[in-house]
Order: C-alpha cells, then structure tokens, then sequence
C-alpha cells in the first residue's frame, strides 16, 4: 500500500467522532446525571450520527463528572467548555444543570420488543443485564454452547438455550447476534431473516462474509439488519462511511480496524517482546485465546469488506483482501507502525498492511484498543472517526443503541427496510 496525499486538511478531531464541516448539526441534550450509564448513551447516539452534542447534565452535584466518565468508558470524550469559551464546539461539550430535576415520567413503550440473544460472553454479556432492566424489552431465550457454565452476568432461569433453532422458536422480533462461531452466527441471522426477524449483529465474520445477501435477504423478508458493533467496537466507523456517502463518491477509505493489534504495535513500540505484548493484549481482554484472525488481518479484512459494503454497495470477498500478518518473527517498518486497512477505488487496491504512520496524527496517537477511520469522498471532503475498537462496555454500547434506533423506529415497510433506521411514527 502506498500512502496518497490528501486532497484537504483533516479537519478538526474530537477522540470518539470528528466533525467534518461547522455546519454538521446540534444536538442539545437535558440529561439525568443520576444514570450516568443511561444519560452516555444518548449522548453517543447522537455522536454516532455525526452531531455535535452540547450535555446538560443535571440532578447530582457530580453529575458532569460522572457523565464523562461513562462517555469515556464507550471512548467518547467530552469536556466543559473552557471558561469564557462558546459552549458550541466540535464534539462533546458538558455543561452543569441544576442540581435537583422533577421525576421524570417514563411512558410505557407502545409494545415491548421480544429479544432473542445470540452469545452471552464478553458482547453478549454486556448487553444482557440492559435488557432486563428496560421495560421496553423482554429477552425470550439467550443461545449459549454451554447452557451450564457459571458465568457473570448470569442468565435468568429457563432463558438459557444451545440449539439456535429453540432460540428462533420462541418467536422473537429481534435477535441480538454476538456469537463467536462465523457458520453458526451467519446460519442464525439468515434463518431470523427469512422469518422476518429483525438482526442486530456484532458479529463482522458473519455480516462480512456477504453482507449484499444478507442485506437483500433482509428486504425481501421486511426485516432490519444492523450491525454497527460489528466494525470498530463502540468507534461510529459504519454510521461514518454510510455519512461521507451521502455526501459524494466514496473514493478511498484508511483505517485502523484491529484493536488487538493496535494494542500489540504500541506494546513492541515500548520495546516489549511479542510474547509479551500478546499476553499483555490477552490480559486486557483484547485478544482471544486463539489471535490468529486479528494478527493474520483476517478480523480487519472482514471489517474491511463490511465498510466497502457501505460506500460501494456490492461485494468485496474477504478472501480477495491483500494480507500482511503481525507475527513473531516479522520484520517492522520504522516509526510508529499501524496495522493499516485501505480501500481505493481508483487503483482497486484492497488490503490490510503494516504501515509507518508518524506523520498522520488520526493514526500515529492511537493508543490501546483505539480504532480509527478516514473515508475521502471525490470531491476531497475527508470524514474521520475514532474511538474504542474492542471491549464489552463499547462494543455493547454499539449493540444497545442499534436496539434503541430498532425500538424507536417501529417496523420499516418492506421497500425500506435493511438500511438505517428512522423514527416511525407508529411502533409495529
Ligand atoms: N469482544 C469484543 O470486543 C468484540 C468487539 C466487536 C465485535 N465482537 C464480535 O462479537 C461476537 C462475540 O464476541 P465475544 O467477544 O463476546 O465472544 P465470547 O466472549 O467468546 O462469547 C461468545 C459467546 O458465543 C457463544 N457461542 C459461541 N459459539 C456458539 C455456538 N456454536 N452455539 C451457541 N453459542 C455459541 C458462547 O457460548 P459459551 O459462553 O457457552 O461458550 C459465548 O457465550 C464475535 O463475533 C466478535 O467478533 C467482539
């Protein structure tokens, strides 16, 4: 891969989303700061759609405090504005409410989304605890391969099953996919689609595999398929490239799609042995027990293949994808190094390479687990994106808020289902 100069300046970055042009628009948020967890997910709901997002945190004297703590948590970072500053800025900017707020009354959801969740184990498990929490939802069955292991959060009593097809039987109107077999979870999402089931998918070996199937699948049926948690963990990488297409041609789209990797190259770049840094990565709960995929770039190939979906529509093959692997015995490049994915359209170029990326600030800062995204659209508009690639707080973070645009958005007539959810006025 050769690095291409840009056609415009990177324009002004915030860790966790960047604001491409002033006139992105504004969200203003009056949030509660006695749910720290609740009041973060909004914010990053708007985040992820490219909104600048001026929080008022109100009801706790701390309530600021708390809210960055859980937007950081997802790797979404906020601040008060500096004192005498305009409080509209690029990002996330936090201002103190009043301190006391009158209870909010919460109406009931005009249905309740039965949820059928696929994997209960770092993804899966993060997710579950917010299903049980929230009225407008009601889990129905969670698929396991073992239905008897002790495990933390534990499932409720009579909702473990291992057989997908007891999970479908029990006539869900949303699985929530986070398995980590590819075969199984794509059989899964394929058979919840067929029956009209709407898919919600953290799970890139399955969504990548042929994601305009799965997406004509999903329209013939009438159902929806997210799958935003699948690319970059809690980093809005997806809603990014699917935002720079609205814009113009995609030409050519950078990124870092591996945090596994992202967090060994900063670990060798320390001076620490692969070993090391590898065990370091596993210790974290970056890295599975079997790294093979992240260090191959297999995992950042799929990615790769899932966001040329987004701004070409068609099929890029995995397999097709060029592969440079991370390994023991390899030699880097000098400088800063990034396991790089790049697209280009006018050279055709696919691929997942070890890149020096010192000059490039989006990349060369990039700390642990960090994913970020450049998408350059023909007429030279750069949109980028950063945040956590990995782990169960940002990547359920993902999962939940494609849940909530699903729960939002009510059922899409058939011509319109498969994309990006918009609020419905009526629920199905
Ligand atoms: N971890 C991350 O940071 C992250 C970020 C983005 C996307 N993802 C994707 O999200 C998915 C889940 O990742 P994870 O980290 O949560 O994996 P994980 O911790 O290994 O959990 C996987 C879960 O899937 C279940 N499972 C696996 N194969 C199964 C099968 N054939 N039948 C039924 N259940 C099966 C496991 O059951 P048991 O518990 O009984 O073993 C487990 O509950 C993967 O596709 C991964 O690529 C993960």
């Amino acid at each position: 891969m050769t690095a291409l100069p840009l056609p415009h300046p990177v324009p002004a970055t915030t860790e966790g989303t960047t604001i491409p042009y002033p006139d992105e628009p504004v969200a203003l948020l009056q949030l509660d700061g006695a749910d720290p967890v609740e009041a973060a997910s909004a914010v990053y709901r708007e985040v992820r759609r490219g909104r600048r997002v001026v929080a008022v945190a109100c009801g706790h004297p701390r309530a600021g405090v708390r809210l960055a703590a859980a937007l950081d948590a997802i790797g979404v970072a906020a601040v008060p504005p500096p004192p005498g500053e305009a409080v509209l800025r690029p990002g996330v900017t936090i201002v103190p409410g009043p301190e006391t707020v009158h209870g909010r009354l919460r109406s009931g959801p005009a249905r309740v989304l039965r949820i059928a969740l696929a994997g209960c184990g770092v993804v899966g498990g993060g997710v579950l605890p917010r299903l049980l929490a929230d009225v407008r939802f009601e889990v129905v069955g969670v698929l396991v391969r073992d239905p008897d292991k002790a495990r933390e959060p534990a499932i409720p009593a009579g909702l473990a099953v291992s057989d997908p097809a007891a999970l479908l039987a029990r006539e869900p109107d949303v699985l929530v996919e986070a398995i980590s077999d590819a075969s199984t979870g794509l059989a899964l999402i394929r058979a919840a689609l067929t029956r009209g089931v709407d898919v919600v998918s953290a799970n890139k070996q399955a969504v990548g595999a042929d994601l305009p199937a799965l997406t004509a699948l999903a329209r013939a049926a009438g159902a929806r398929l997210l799958y935003s948690a699948s690319v970059g963990g809690g980093a809005p990488l997806v809603e990014t490239v699917r935002r720079a297409r609205t814009h113009g041609a995609v030409v050519r789209i950078e990124a870092v799609l591996n945090g596994t990797c992202n967090f060994i190259l900063n670990r060798l770049a320390e001076g620490r042995s692969f070993d090391d840094a590898l065990a370091a990565a596993r210790e974290a709960g970056f890295a599975e027990a079997d790294p093979t995929a992240d260090l191959t770039g297999l995992d950042a190939a799929a990615k790769l293949a899932i966001l040329s979906h987004e701004a070409l529509g068609g099929r890029l093959v995995v397999g097709s994808v060029s592969r440079e692997a991370l390994a023991r015995d390899g030699v880097l490049p000098d400088g800063r190094v990034r396991q790089l994915a790049r697209l280009d359209v006018h050279s055709g170029e696919a691929g997942i390479a070890l890149r020096a990326v010192d000059d490039d600030p989006l990349f060369a800062d990039l700390a642990d687990e960090w994913n970020a995204l450049r998408v350059t659209t023909g007429d030279g508009r750069v949109f980028t994106a950063r945040g956590r690639g990995a782990g169960r707080t940002p990547t359920a973070e993902s999962v939940w808020a494609d849940l909530v645009d699903l729960a939002e958005a009510g059922r899409c007539p058939k011509e319109n289902a498969a994309g990006p959810c918009e609020p419905a006025a009526s629920r199905r």
